[in-house]
């Protein structure tokens, strides 16, 4: 599946951020990834509806709204209206997955489905057809700038199988940055969530195109 970077704005500098998604569009990724926070589900309180709604209206880059927000089921709706192309939530947040998977597909949006670190993946066994991408949360989600954790090499690998024919995208989120993505998109993820491997660096469409590269199979 062709590879897709997608910046996390976490790592932007807030106080002009319609600079900074405009400064990462034109600099080539493909999706601009805004993480959601509750200070309830995850620790860290961010950005909401509004902030999304802003955003569609600064870039034509698709947006992809990472959900950490506990009964996401609350707010699709919302997050749709507002612009998000991607609404993802954690199978940790929900009862009722497979019913917050169709409201997003209902509300116009595709489905991501997210899982922490320490979630196996027989917990989606059961919603393979109900999803447009997996994301697979390689730290704890709640904060930037955190190590990678390995484990989520093989379990990228097994999401990949257990995937089978399907055409549904593997994202991959925290910890990702240039020296790493080599073996990320290796493992089978084809979308590559990256914060201050990105936002932490002044060329962004320098790392951007060196992400991308690192990425090609040999
Ligand atoms: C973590 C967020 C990630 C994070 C990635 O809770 O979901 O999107 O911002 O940031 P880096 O790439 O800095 O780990
Ligand atoms: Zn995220």
């Amino acid at each position: 599946m062709e590879i897709k970077i997608a910046p996390s704005i976490l790592a932007a500098d807030f106080g002009r951020l319609a600079e900074e998604v405009s400064a990462i569009s034109e600099a080539g990724c493909d999706y601009v990834h805004v993480d959601v926070m509750d200070g309830r589900f995850v620790p860290n309180i961010t950005i909401g509806q509004p902030v999304v709604a802003a955003l569609s209206r600064v870039t034509e880059t698709p947006l992809d709204v990472h959900l950490m927000v506990d009964a996401p089921e609350r707010y699709i709706e919302q997050f749709a209206a507002a612009g998000a192309d991607v609404v993802t939530v954690h199978v940790e947040a929900t009862t009722h997955l497979h019913r917050t998977l169709q409201a997003i597909r209902g509300a116009g949006a595709r489905a991501g489905v997210s899982l922490n670190p320490a979630t196996p993946l027989s917990s989606i066994d059961w919603v393979l057809d109900d999803v447009d991408l997996v994301l697979l949360m390689s730290v704890n989600p709640g904060f930037g700038g955190q190590t990678f954790i390995p484990s989520t090499l093989p379990k990228l690998r097994a999401l990949r199988e257990l995937l089978g024919e399907r055409e549904v995208e593997i994202e991959v989120d925290g910890g990702v940055v240039v020296d790493n993505i080599a073996e990320v998109a290796a493992a089978g993820a084809n979308v590559l969530v990256s914060g201050t491997g990105i936002f932490g660096g002044d060329d962004y469409a320098a790392t951007i195109a060196e992400m991308r590269c690192r990425c090609a199979p040999i």
